[in-house]
């Protein structure tokens, strides 16, 4: 499908967004195996999720819709085929871990993009720990016992930290894990939740042997991460503003709100709550008045992983010189998104260009629409979309059905707020 998306003035109006695709794959997963029925509403519509969701009901715990009947630590069994976790990540490095304990052999499966990824980064940690795991194809499960380890991560990931926390849900004493940059700590949340011995010391966690955890009851808050292009579009249009109803603010995932505040972008929160362990709350988005360049800590990339396609969207607009470095993960992404967000906005007049790790943008320029490709990857997507709505003409995007990976409703949305 190609959408096309013409230059706005200004975005204007209330929205709810699609629920947090992070925590709704973790609801998932650690409630099928939570003794008892958890309540789960909110999930995220996207087809992520819905991997996650069919990949679990093969395994034994099936979602109606609003219940997910779970089955314990050991009620799972093996399922009859191959576990196709489509586009997602987040499923098959999760999985892997919940699956490296269990007394039965999975193979885990994924569409182009994922079969692309690495996987070695769960796999390694999870035969330290005694696990039977190969890749490539993925395979895990299967042993007799695993032992916990102490592992000091080379990389910042949060999908390999969670993988690894599951699997010491089944491992003999203490399972620790190092991060060498803080991430998302929606994994280490919701286990304490649901009654696991979890501690966190600094950029360290570790989690003890289960014998059960106890279901859930969670309404889950909107996606941060899908705010995050409104957050730019509504706060470098003149005139914009946007309110988004019920958003996630857990603090392991606004480091990008931040940012944007330090260049003068106006994000006020309101009505704070908490939906389990996790924080909500009301955002209200209106420009700056005058915009200040962006700086960027050393580790801040890893904090905004999800968001930076959208950064470097607003570096085009912002007066100065942005340089996004320590952001290799990029590279194995859903795409290359480095390359596909440099090939997408240098087609629309921006000053950017890629680095091994990150971009060298300078801005303020006037941005031209333009044919771009998503390259089948969601984030590339919608952050080309807002790059359109900050340009003269018609920007056409190639390949956009991608944005139903997290954000379904996304060009609705964006046609509603102009
Ligand atoms: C995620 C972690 C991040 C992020 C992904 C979701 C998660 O991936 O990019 O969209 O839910 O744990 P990495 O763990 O590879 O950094």
């Amino acid at each position: 499908m190609i959408a096309t998306v013409r230059g706005a003035r200004k975005l204007e109006g209330d929205l709810r967004l699609p629920g947090d695709k992070s925590i709704s794959h973790r609801a998932l997963i650690c409630g099928a195996v939570a003794r008892g029925r958890s309540r789960l509403s909110g999930l995220s519509p996207g087809d992520d999720v819905e991997s996650t969701k069919r990949c679990l009901a093969a395994l034994g715990s099936e979602y109606d819709g609003e219940f997910l009947n779970g089955v314990g630590l050991h009620g799972l069994h093996a399922s009859a085929g191959r576990l196709d976790c489509g586009n997602s990540g987040t499923t098959m490095r999760l999985l892997a871990g919940l699956l490296a304990g269990q007394d039965f052999v999975s193979s885990l499966s994924g569409d182009d993009s994922l079969s692309r990824r690495p996987m070695d980064r769960v796999v390694d940690p999870l035969r330290l720990m005694g696990a039977q795991a190969s890749w490539p194809p993925l395979k895990v499960g299967g042993s007799s016992r695993l032992t916990g380890i102490e592992y000091a991560m080379p990389i910042a990931s949060a999908q390999v930290k969670s993988a690894i926390l599951l699997a010491g849900l089944y491992s003999d004493g203490k399972t620790a894990v190092v991060e060498p940059f803080p991430t998302r700590n929606h994994s280490e949340l919701m286990l304490s939740t649901m009654g696991a011995d979890v501690s966190v010391s600094g950029l360290r966690v570790e989690v003890s042997q289960a014998v059960a955890l106890e279901p859930l009851d969670i309404a889950i808050p909107g996606d941060f991460s899908a705010a995050a292009f409104w957050l730019v579009a509504a706060g470098l249009l003149h005139g914009s503003r946007v309110r988004l109803l019920s958003v996630g603010v857990n603090p392991t995932r606004t480091a990008f709100a931040d940012v944007l505040r330090a260049c003068g972008v106006r994000i006020t929160e309101s009505n704070p709550r908490l939906a389990g362990s996790e924080p909500v709350a009301d955002l209200l988005v209106e420009p700056a008045s005058g915009l200040r360049p962006i700086v960027l800590r050393e580790g801040m990339a890893a904090a905004m992983i999800d968001e930076l396609p959208a950064l470097a969207v607003a570096a085009t607009q912002i007066p100065g010189k942005t340089v996004i470095a320590g952001a290799a993960e990029l590279r194995v992404k859903e795409s290359d998104r480095l390359s596909a967000i440099e090939t997408g906005l240098l087609a629309m007049g921006a000053d950017i260009s890629s680095t091994d790790d990150g971009w060298i943008i300078n801005g303020p320029r006037f941005l031209e629409g333009a044919k771009v490709s998503s390259r089948g990857d969601h984030r590339v997507a919608m952050a080309l979309a807002v790059a359109g709505l900050m340009a003269d003409g018609k920007t056409e995007i190639d390949g956009a059905e991608c944005v139903d990976i997290s954000y379904p409703g996304f060009f609705d949305d964006l046609e509603y707020l102009c």
